[in-house]
């Protein structure tokens, strides 16, 4: 047997050195060096990389074998681990700095000693390994191959990990750990196939490597880090690329697993075909990785790292995966977990998203890359209005409470009347809002709906945006995508004055036009633009009237009604009964805060963006109760207005636009007061 008889083998250890500040150390011969190294590299993690020369005891001998080995500051921490195989000959060890990818470093590397043995290893260094196969790599029976207990067999597009066992078996290439003759390293390979190849085109059994192994615990390894992957997906639809903005970003995404990417497929699709580079890395993928070939799907794949780090060690890969890249990111996503908190970048946006939240980013993939960036600016506030309807209030806030945020910190206020009632009272003081702070206001004297609602919210900067929410209304788990992909899109990435005009985007779809003079009339967008050739009928448009039942208002606009208001109730300018508007319905409503909004609307031009859903889906729905404005309520008027609202799983995504993304300023049709289409003046 050839392993009973224990050879001594001289070792000498070549660390490639990465991300640490020069350093001199001398060793005295009689120093145990491993405790220096350790505490001299762990002093120097913070500083850039650079050169670290160890002294050189001894040129080694022929016969003798030279391990190299990446130090980043992942392996750092379990370095003396993965010297102390040889702690019974405490070795020779060269520090030589790298600056990159650490596979390339070791092969760089591998062209220096003249030791007639190579031991080539990657961060995972000798664990995992049972005490046979290491001493079947220290002491490397001769061979013309690279011999260890990790290969890959078949060919490119198709390749498969093969299980080592104590017959020798052939391999297109290893995967460190392996041993091999100096010889068969002539040149600077990029990576461990390139260097398989090279030595199977030199023979005529075209072997890139021999793989044995003799019962190692960890049979995990096959997914190694840094081996880079394809994931495929059906996505059937090929997204036009963006018109309006041809930079193109480099996104990098941070997840823990597979299943995590599985869900961002189309999102990523997405991007990747509209031209943006991706870097995905699954930071704890535990599983084979080369196996997952099986989710080939035609049209789209999508390359990711793996590393396979757990509990402490997840950080500092993560660190150094990402300052291995090319460039730094223009947009880094990733989850809202503890592992990925101290990611941090100067330039970079980046965005956490809650792990439960990712099955409904579908629609940030139609945001361009400036709209990308924006995605931190605007603060989205919550208002609630309420008074004495407890059951309403109730369902509004579980409504809210099933919104999904995306991590977003969206601050609540809510509103009560003076003539608020305990109950009500008693629900507003239960509420547990996870997403931000909740203020309370109660008014002190009773004011009604008209200084209820303007009252309700402020703007703060020109980046705050308020959606004011009655307490009959009831929201869609998705409104608030709905509201910041329609800021996001109208409001940044880029000045556009043009949509100066926009006073706000409302969550309700119009089913009713209620300022025709002669009375309510019902309303179907979808029918109106087929039958005046609008080229898509199904997109959201803009439309004069302000609605009431779920929207989010803009702050130069509020503000200005705010003024507008101030000035028309106080008739400074003319008497309070005067018709701004000719023949609309609101000039009938009394203590009307939209009559007054109206108004200005009609004056200025302004616009609201309507959405336009398939069967009237909408993202916020009116239950008509009794209220203020409200005497009656038969069955029939309230199912005139009570819509279907978006669910999680419906089949109406909120994608579902013309090119899957909302329209261009420009292509959005416009209606007046009454639902009539408008042609756009150019101004
Ligand atoms: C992939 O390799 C396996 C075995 O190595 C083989 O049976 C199979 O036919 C190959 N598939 C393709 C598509 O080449
Ligand atoms: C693969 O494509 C088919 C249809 O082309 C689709 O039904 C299936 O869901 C896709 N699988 C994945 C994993 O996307
Ligand atoms: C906010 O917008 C208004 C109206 O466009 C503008 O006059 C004002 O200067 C802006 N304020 C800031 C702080 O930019
Ligand atoms: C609206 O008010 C005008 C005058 O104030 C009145 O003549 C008209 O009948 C009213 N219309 C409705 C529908 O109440
Ligand atoms: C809307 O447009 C129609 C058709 O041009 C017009 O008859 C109607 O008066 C307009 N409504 C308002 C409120 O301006």
């Amino acid at each position: 047997m050839l392993f009973s008889r224990r050879k001594i083998c001289r070792a000498r250890w070549l660390l490639l050195f990465l991300f640490v500040l020069y350093i001199f150390v001398s060793i005295p011969k009689q120093d145990p060096p491993l405790q220096r190294v350790d505490q001299d590299l762990a002093r120097s993690l913070d500083f850039s990389r650079v050169v670290l020369e160890l002294s050189e005891a001894h040129v080694a001998e022929a016969g003798s074998l030279t391990a190299v080995l990446p130090v980043t500051p992942t392996s750092l921490l379990t370095l003396r681990n993965a010297l102390s195989p040889l702690s019974d000959h405490p070795p020779d060890v060269s520090l030589y700095p790298w600056n990159g990818n650490p596979i390339a470093g070791v092969l760089h590397a591998a062209t220096q000693p003249s030791t007639k043995w190579l031991l080539l290893l990657d961060e995972t260094d000798l664990s995992g390994l049972s005490d046979r196969t290491r001493e079947m790599l220290l002491c490397p029976v001769a061979s013309g191959l690279p011999n260890g207990p990790r290969g890959v067999t078949g060919s490119p597009g198709n390749l498969s990990c093969e299980a080592p066992s104590p017959e020798t078996r052939p391999a297109s290439y290893l995967l460190p750990p392996f041993s091999l003759p100096s010889s068969l390293v002539q040149e600077i390979y990029k990576d461990w196939s390139e260097l398989g190849h090279a030595i199977s085109r030199s023979r005529e059994d075209q072997l890139g490597g021999a793989v044995r192994g003799f019962g190692d615990p960890d049979s995990n390894w096959c997914n190694i880090p840094q081996s880079r992957t394809s994931i495929h997906a059906g996505v059937t639809e090929i997204f036009a690329p963006f018109q309006d903005d041809p930079s193109s970003g480099l996104f990098v995404f941070l997840l823990p697993d597979i299943d995590d990417l599985r869900l961002l497929l189309q999102l990523l699709c997405r991007l990747q075909q509209s031209g943006h580079s991706l870097r995905v890395l699954l930071y704890s993928e535990s599983r084979t990785v080369l196996r997952m070939r099986e989710i080939y799907n035609s049209s789209c794949s999508v390359q990711y790292d793996a590393t396979r780090n757990t509990g402490r060690h997840i950080y500092p890969a993560i660190y150094d995966w990402l300052h291995r890249m090319e460039r730094e990111a223009d947009i880094i996503f990733t989850i809202n977990e503890p592992a990925t908190q101290p990611v941090r970048s100067e330039r970079a946006v980046i965005i956490r998203i809650p792990r439960d939240n990712l099955p409904y980013v579908d629609w940030m993939g139609s945001l361009s890359l400036s709209e990308w960036m924006d995605w931190h600016v605007p603060q989205i506030q919550v208002s609630i209005i309420t008074q004495d309807r407890p059951q309403s209030l109730e369902r509004l806030l579980s409504s809210l409470t099933r919104g999904r945020y995306f991590g977003d910190s969206v601050s609540l206020r809510m509103n009560l009347e003076q003539s608020s009632d305990f109950e009500t009272i008693r629900i507003v003081g239960a509420y547990q809002w996870g997403h931000g702070t909740v203020f309370t206001h109660r008014r002190v004297v009773h004011g009604g709906l008209l200084p209820a609602v303007v009252e309700s919210w402020y703007p703060h900067s020109n980046d705050s945006y308020g959606v004011l929410l009655e307490d009959d209304v009831e929201l869609s788990p998705l409104f608030y995508a709905w509201v910041k992909m329609g800021i996001l899109r109208y409001r940044y990435g880029g000045a556009r004055s043009e949509t100066a005009r926009l006073f706000g985007i409302s969550l309700y779809q119009q089913k009713n036009i209620e300022l025709h003079p002669e009375g309510r009339k019902a309303f179907d967008p979808r029918k109106l633009f087929a039958r005046n050739h609008i080229l898509d009928p199904s997109t959201p448009y803009l439309s004069q009237i302000p609605c009431s039942w779920g929207a989010v208002y803009f702050p130069e606009h509020w503000r200005e009604f705010h003024a507008y208001l101030a000035d028309r109730l106080s008739e400074t300018t003319m008497e309070i009964e005067r018709i701004v508007v000719p023949n609309v319905r609101s000039n009938n409503w009394t203590k009307s805060w939209k009559k007054y909004f109206i108004e200005m609307v009609h004056l200025r031009g302004y616009v609201m963006l309507y959405p336009n859903y398939e069967g009237f889906v909408s993202l916020s729905t009116n239950h008509l109760e009794m209220g203020s404005h409200v005497k009656d309520r038969p069955k029939e008027k309230q199912e005139m207005f009570r819509l279907p609202l978006m669910e999680l799983r419906s089949s109406i995504h909120l994608l579902d636009l013309p090119g899957a993304r909302l329209p261009e300023w420009e292509a959005l049709p416009v209606l007046n007061l009454t639902g009539f289409l408008i042609t756009r003046d150019k101004s």
